[in-house]
């Protein structure tokens, strides 16, 4: 990180400032990187919302969501200094003369200007033009884009097209908010600090990968939005693929956003096509039904607030994902998503290949294969289960399976745990593109996704129902069994 960089004075211009990604995630974000000192004391937050609000309105907005949002007693002192930031503006986004307002509220100093777009895509172009005719883009300024960008690479480059039009691509930041998890940022330390790994992280070594994003809420109230994407928009063509790529990608030159994205990226070329002659094979969804969480019924996806009772989109998917290239060749990366499922649960998981030949058969007929698990949330950590000697005199050799585990909680007891947002926040500050997601890689993770929905769609798949708090569909299961391997629980 270049803490220099937090010295420059910014304007962190945030469209669609009253909504819930502002409240939940941007604002709390920055307030915490105002506790830690990481914002330059000349920069301002200017807050961009359709309603008419005074300042103390905003001002009251912000400090009712930090209460709600960051689980600690908030300082009087920071809040005195991050308050004193805070500028609103009212603006119709889609206006572009009525940018010539803001233009009054955000020229009369030479900051960097970071767009913050938290708000409907649709809109992005929109906002570019009215901050064109404005004159408010020079060559320094950052734009930050939210996902979905598109839900198809057809629409996501008409979205990607009209942005840059206005700002270069070293300009462009795409949140994928799982890059700033502090466990996925440790897949590139685990893989690449420890040679242990470095050196046995191909198919010469590993036989599978299991990926498990799960997730007990619903659709928590989105259902317009939700049924128009599903899982595999919403979920698989970007946090998962993005965490397949950290763990698959060749060892970049160094961190720097230009050697880290060109790797991600050849791995999500490289992905194997599942269409209509494989997708059977290769893909399952499932909706969820009726059932029962910690013991709690909870309604199936088509009974939610307003539901169509006819949806078929899927809330979850599996999908056996194989990656064409030299190191991957032959070693299957199992990925699945769903809502509903047991638990909150996120996890990575390598299993290493079999010892060739076994010493210990008299106390262990088949001896397991070693099994690396990453916990990306809850309880963050990694754990390496491997075979040990059972203490004590017998007359053969008792051996057993145990596990190393370093949990992060445990480890670093009196470190807060920072949100995603805050290390993607700094980022921007900074300049440093690393941990956002380039537009070559937007448009490849489309090609693989739309070549599966476009193969569901033509053999009028139907989502496979699955109970509330279960762990997906039988066929889910068989997916996997079929290869005579079975999903980690
Ligand atoms: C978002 C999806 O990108 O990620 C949501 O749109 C999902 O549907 C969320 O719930 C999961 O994020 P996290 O950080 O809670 O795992």
């Amino acid at each position: 990180m270049n803490e220099l960089d937090c010295q420059t004075a910014s304007e962190i211009i945030i469209f669609g400032a009253l909504g819930d990604l502002s409240r939940r995630k941007l604002l709390p974000a920055l307030y915490q990187l105002e506790v830690c000192g990481f914002i330059n004391e000349e920069s301002r937050i200017v807050g961009i919302a359709r309603p008419e609000q005074t300042i103390e309105e905003f001002k009251n907005f912000i400090v009712e969501s930090l209460n709600v949002f960051i689980n600690e007693p908030l300082a009087k002192d920071v809040l005195m200094r991050f308050m004193a930031r805070i500028v609103y503006q009212q603006l119709d986004m889609k206006e572009a003369a009525a940018y010539s307002r803001l233009a009054k509220t955000i020229s009369e100093n030479n900051h960097v200007r970071i767009f913050y777009f938290s708000t409907p895509p649709a809109i992005y172009g929109d906002i570019c033009k009215g901050l064109d005719h404005a004159s408010l883009i020079s060559v320094k300024d950052r734009v930050v884009m939210e996902k979905p960008i598109g839900n198809c690479l057809k629409s996501s480059k008409v979205i990607n097209s009209q942005v840059a039009h206005f700002f270069q691509e070293t300009q462009i930041y795409r949140i994928d908010h799982y890059l700033g998890k502090e466990t996925v940022l440790n897949l590139l330390v685990l893989r690449f600090a420890n040679s242990l790994f470095t050196n046995n992280w191909d198919r010469n070594s590993i036989d599978h990968v299991q990926i498990t994003v799960a997730e007990s809420v619903g659709i928590e109230g989105r259902w317009g939005f939700y049924d128009e994407a599903g899982s595999m928009r919403d979920m698989i063509q970007s946090h998962l693929l993005q965490i397949l790529s950290l763990i698959a990608m060749e060892p970049p030159a160094d961190l720097s956003a230009a050697s880290i994205r060109a790797e991600k990226l050849k791995v999500i070329r490289a992905l194997s096509p599942i269409n209509l002659t494989n997708v059977k094979d290769k893909a399952v969804r499932g909706q969820y039904a009726d059932g029962f969480l910690n013991g709690i019924a909870v309604p199936g996806y088509l009974k939610e607030d307003g539901a169509n009772t006819a949806s078929k989109t899927e809330t979850f998917v599996a999908i056996k994902a194989e990656i064409d290239n030299w190191r991957w060749s032959g070693v299957p990366f199992y990925l699945r998503t769903g809502k509903r499922m047991p638990a909150k649960h996120s996890e990575i998981v390598v299993y290493f290949k079999e010892q060739a030949h076994n010493i210990f058969k008299d106390s262990y007929s088949e001896l397991p294969s070693n099994k690396l698990t990453i916990r990306l949330q809850p309880d963050e950590g990694v754990e390496l289960q491997m075979m040990n000697k059972i203490p004590g005199i017998a007359s053969q050799m008792n051996i057993q399976e145990n596990k190393l585990d370093l949990s992060f909680n445990d480890t670093y007891q009196n470190q807060r745990v920072i949100d995603a947002y805050e290390r993607l926040m700094l980022e921007i500050l900074n300049g440093n593109q690393s941990l956002f997601v380039s537009r070559d890689e937007v448009e490849a993770a489309w090609t693989w996704a739309d070549s599966i929905i476009g193969a569901w769609k033509a053999t009028s798949d139907i989502p496979k129902p699955y109970a509330a708090g279960s762990w997906g569909p039988v066929s889910s299961i068989s997916l996997i069994a079929r290869d005579n391997r079975q999903w980690v629980e």
